[in-house]
Order: C-alpha cells, then structure tokens, then sequence
C-alpha cells in the first residue's frame, strides 16, 4: 500500500527542535490524525469557557496563560483518550502530538498583552482565531494543515474546499453517526496524503456567540447563528503528508 511506511512530516523543515520523523504503520496514520484533531478541539473549547474570563474589561491579568492551556489541554486528552503525553514517549508520534500542544501553548502566550487588557471587553481572541493560529503555526512547522470549517462560514478562512463541503453535507445528515469522522487518501499536488475531518458540535460556551435568538448582535458585533446545544457547528480538517 503506498502510504504504508514511514511518515517523514519534517522534511525540508528549519525547526529542528520538535522533529517528528518516527516511522509509523499505516494503521497509525488513522489514529494520528484523529488525535491531532482532538487536540485542536478541547483547545477551542477552552478558550469559549475563557471568553467570559477574557472578555473581562474590569481587570488586566487573566491567568489565562499558555501554561494553563497547554495543562488542560493535556488532562483533557489524557481522560478522552487514556493516553498520557506527559509520560515521555507514550506513544511513537507522541512528539508530534506535543508540539501542536506547543502551538497551542504558543497562541495562548502570544495573546497575553490583549488578554490581559483592562478597559476593554471584546478582544477578538475566540476559539475560531485561536484555531486559526494554531493551524497555521503548526503548518508552517509541521507541513500539517489543520482547518477549521463549515458551509456557513464567516470567516474566509474557514472557507470549505468540495472535498470539505461534501463531507460538512454529511455530517449534516441524521443518520451519520454523531461524532464519527470520516477518512479518505486522496493526492493533493501530486503528493498522497490523508484526509480527516471531524465534526465538532455546540456546546454550552459557544451559546454566547452562536445562540438564540438567530441575527441577535453578540458582544463581538456578529449575528447569532440560532443553534442549540448539541447541533453540528463545524469540523476540523486536516490534511497529514504521506510518505
Ligand atoms: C466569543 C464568541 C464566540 C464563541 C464563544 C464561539 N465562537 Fe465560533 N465563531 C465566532 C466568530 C466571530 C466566528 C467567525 C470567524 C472569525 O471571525 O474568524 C466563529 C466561527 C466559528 C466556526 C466557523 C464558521 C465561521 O463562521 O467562520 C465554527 C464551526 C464555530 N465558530 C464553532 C464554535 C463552537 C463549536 C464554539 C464553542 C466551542 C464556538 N464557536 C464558540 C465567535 C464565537
């Protein structure tokens, strides 16, 4: 099978600090990309549980810092999946799985200053910015896109590519089994690589921004969407190179 084999996602990579270059089984590749997935998803959900925290104009220091993310982020993969990132070498792509906590870390501590600013209320850090930037850190590391997506985007960015739409429409649909991704190989210039997207749905914290009542002004300015808890709000999508 052509993807079977090593993965080599570092190559022609300048950081060299958190080189990912294990070899790993083609039944790997699955699991990888769920996991990384996942990671990206309790990441958001954490900074829609800051957002009151964050959005806070009466006081500067949050102690909303990367530390804290990063914390939680891996207690919380650790209940979700059994397997814990802070026991070296945990599993063979362990590093890579760290340094997209580190990503994550990274955009948490990079925000601090706006965080912690006192005076104003809306800062514009929300679980879509931080997905985007941590997508893009990891890329650009890594070689690894992680998007988020979904048919009613805002955002250009989150804008769904056919592959993504087509599977966002399925999503959709009630008689896919809630939370199952869904995996294709597929080439993207010329190169194999797997495609993954998981579905993320809405929960309590996200009711702020894309609640009731539909077309309602958010504090941020922007229409609320009229979901309830428990809809399919999104999915991220990531697209991991094959060897
Ligand atoms: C503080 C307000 C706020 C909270 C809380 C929030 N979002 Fe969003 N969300 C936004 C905004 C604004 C966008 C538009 C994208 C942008 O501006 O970059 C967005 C974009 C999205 C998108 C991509 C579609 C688009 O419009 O581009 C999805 C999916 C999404 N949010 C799901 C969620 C989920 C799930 C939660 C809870 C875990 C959540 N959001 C929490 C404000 C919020």
């Amino acid at each position: 099978m052509r993807s079977r084999g090593a993965l080599v996602l570092a190559m022609g990579m300048v950081t060299m600090s958190l080189v990912w270059s294990v070899p790993v089984k083609a039944e790997n590749e699955v699991e990888i990309a769920e996991h990384l997935i996942e990671l990206i998803k309790i990441g958001r959900v954490i900074v829609s549980e800051q957002m009151d925290n964050i959005n806070d104009a009466s006081k500067a220091d949050k102690g909303f810092t990367g530390d804290y993310m990063a914390g939680q982020v891996l207690e919380r993969f650790r209940k979700y999946t059994k397997l814990d990132l802070r026991i070296p070498n945990v599993v063979p792509q362990a590093n890579l799985y760290l340094a997209l906590v580190q990503s994550e870390k990274e955009v948490v501590d990079e925000a601090q200053p706006v965080i912690n600013r006192a005076g104003i209320s809306f800062k514009g850090f929300i679980p879509a910015v931080f997905a985007q930037r941590v997508g893009d850190q990891f890329h650009k590391k890594f070689g690894v896109h992680v998007k988020l997506t979904s048919i009613d985007y805002r955002s250009a960015n989150n804008k769904p590519d056919d592959f993504e739409a087509e599977v966002l429409r399925m999503f959709g649909d009630s008689r896919h089994p809630k939370g199952k991704p869904y995996v294709r190989s597929s080439m993207v210039d010329g190169r194999p690589v797997l495609r993954m997207m998981g579905p993320e749905y809405v929960s309590q914290t996200c009711l702020t921004c894309h609640g009731v009542p539909r077309g309602k002004l958010t504090v941020g300015g922007m229409k609320k969407d009229g979901w309830k808890e428990g809809d399919l709000a999104g999915a991220i999508s990531i697209v991991l190179p094959l060897k």
